[in-house]
């Protein structure tokens, strides 16, 4: 009979976590599979916050959020989603709290809240304090809150399964049809399982190991929205890719914005607080894309530290206390990796890939969609980085990351367990899992080929270089090209580990070919799309163009390489305005 549930959930982030704790609390039998162990998911790196109108500290409201989220977007936000976004926000950080979250608090004993960039008070006129937070550590701990949650509830878990392809019936997935399960293969082993289910999310998270400076942990390969790219649904909005800009000069890791919100401020080589500039307004806390383009314009200019391509974030004025209590963590990490003393010097950032605001396109209930017209996939489901639902347009706002996998994970799992009611299992065929396996096997017994580390690198140095912060089309150009020319080389990829016990020499290999997927869709719909808007800043378009490009990008799988449509975005609120802050 082999493995099966009513519900299979593939990843075990925030979003993954709480969609299985509300299929369990409705009786539904779901599992969890993960190629990690659930608390060391990428949800326990998000570090400042989430974002909430609790008004705690001063005046706040949900529709205040939602414009914030939309502004910050550039408009390319689905206001509808937007919406949804902001006001759930409040029950769903609530819900955390009595589930047992250790959020910092005020002195009355309520959830403290903090600034972070574009987060501001009657629609732009100053920053606000909506951020709540548990030091700087936040997301660590709703992954702690939730995986016990769901420890509680009985949640199934399979630790360690990497997905390798999914199961559909009737048809293709990209047309017409249904979900019917995963084929994973177990790390421990190298056995293959096929486990059917009547309903699949996506909750696989973003793939920012594509470039070459990330603040993503090694496994942020994007492997569902590749799986689903191979199954034929399009991906949506795939040139939209978030820089930080405060990442740990030379190696990427975060250090949270919490640190500007709680009053740290970025200096130039001349000791200059640029962002002034920029950003007359808002600052050091304005958006992310307007923070990273405006460091990349400063080091291009000549005013990195010793003329080199980084700059400084300046804490000291902080204090032993604020640090220590409320920014423990990146300040460690700062001493640790760079031998910098936050508490008496400046420490040296630069931007950091950070986080694929385009993803899997889903509609507002999670439910995947294939086509323009927002036809349902049965039976599958996406939510949290691997999603675009879409909430963060083309630019994310910071603590919107966090609130967005928790609504929609909410809302991922109270959907699924409404759809399954009275649906049976499909059937899958015994040699369901042959391709797959082949294909391992193809990887695994090749004596001479490409190295994947190697073919890794390059991919990551081409869109580092040409994908980055800045654009134009002879780098996206090149960057396409070089693409190609991976994933050529890749068809012939082997491996030097030919065991099956924790073959990550293998894993990788297969990872690889899910990062090259997902950066042949970005080089694309980039190159395509002639207009700057939020984190896509071409240098030979620098206007946004609402006339021609207020829409979302969808790259759809062919021979030929990715196909490009486009859909309406939703306005239903706040009309499209220029940008400034
Ligand atoms: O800066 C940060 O703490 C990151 C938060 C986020 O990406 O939302």
């Amino acid at each position: 009979m082999g493995l099966q549930h009513d519900a299979l959930i593939v990843g075990a982030g925030g979003a993954g976590l709480w969609a299985a704790l509300e299929l369990a609390k409705a009786g539904v039998d779901a599992a969890v599979m993960t190629k990690l162990y659930p608390t060391r998911s990428h949800t326990g790196a998000a570090q400042g916050g989430v974002c909430a109108a609790l008004g705690n500290q001063e005046e706040d409201h949900w529709e205040w959020h939602m414009f914030d989220t939309i502004k910050g977007g550039d408009y390319l936000v689905d206001q509808d989603a937007a919406e949804i976004l902001a006001r759930e926000a409040i029950e769903t950080v609530i819900e955390l709290e009595h589930m047992g979250l250790p959020f910092n608090r005020t002195p009355d004993g309520r959830i403290d809240q903090r600034r972070f960039g574009g987060h501001t008070r009657n629609y732009g006129e100053g920053p606000v304090r909506r951020a709540c937070y548990a030091a700087d550590r936040t997301g660590h701990m709703i992954l702690q809150t939730l995986y016990q949650q769901c420890i509680k509830a009985g949640v199934n878990f399979y630790d360690e399964y990497h997905v390798v392809d999914l199961l559909a019936d009737g048809g293709a997935l990209g047309s017409g049809g249904r979900a019917a399960g995963v084929i994973a293969y177990r790390i421990s082993d190298g056995e293959i399982h096929t486990i059917r289910s009547k309903a699949v999310l996506l909750a696989t998270g973003g793939f920012g190991r594509m470039f070459r400076i990330t603040s993503n942990a090694w496994s942020l390969t994007g492997d569902g929205a590749a799986l689903a790219y191979r199954h034929g649904i399009p991906l949506e909005d795939m040139e939209f890719y978030q820089f930080h800009p405060t990442g740990l000069y030379g190696l990427g890791i975060l250090l949270s914005e919490a640190a500007r919100g709680e009053g740290g401020i970025l200096l130039n080589g001349l000791g200059e607080r640029f962002m002034e500039r920029y950003a007359p307004t808002l600052m050091d806390l304005a958006p992310r894309d307007i923070v990273s383009r405006s460091m990349y314009l400063e080091i291009r200019d000549g005013r990195g530290v010793d003329g080199k391509d980084y700059l400084y974030l300046d804490v000291r004025h902080l204090g032993r206390a604020v640090i220590e209590e409320k920014l423990p963590d990146i300040t460690d990490f700062a001493r640790v990796y760079l031998g910098v003393e936050p508490l008496t010097e400046p420490v040296p950032i630069q931007p950091t890939a950070h986080y694929a605001m385009g993803g899997i396109p889903t509609d507002n209930l999670t439910r995947v969609t294939r086509d323009a017209a927002g036809t349902a996939v049965p039976g599958l489901y996406a939510a949290g980085e691997c999603a675009c639902v879409s909430v963060h347009g083309a630019n994310r706002l910071g603590t919107n990351s966090l609130v967005d996998l928790l609504v929609f994970g909410r809302r991922a799992g109270r959907q699924m367990a409404a759809d399954i009611r009275g649906m049976t299992l499909a059937d899958v065929p015994r040699d369901a899992a042959d391709p797959v396996v082949g294909e391992i096997e193809r990887i695994r017994s090749a004596s001479t080929g490409e190295k994947a580390s190697r073919l890794r690198a390059e991919l990551a140095d081409v869109m580092m270089d040409n994908v980055g912060v800045y654009r134009d089309a002879p780098l996206l150009a090149a960057a396409k090209a070089k693409v190609a020319e991976l994933k050529g080389r890749y068809a012939s990829v082997s491996v030097a580990d030919k065991g099956r016990t924790y073959n990550t020499d293998l894993l990788e290999a297969r990872e690889l070919g899910y990062l090259l997927d997902c950066a042949e869709t970005t080089v694309a719909a980039a190159l395509n799309r002639t207009e700057s808007r939020g984190a896509h800043a071409r240098e030979d378009y620098p206007d946004r163009n609402d006339a021609d490009w207020l829409t979302h990008s969808l790259a759809t799988r062919t021979e030929a390489g990715p196909a490009l449509t486009y859909r309406p975005v939703t306005i239903t609120t706040f009309q499209p305005k220029p940008r400034t802050y």
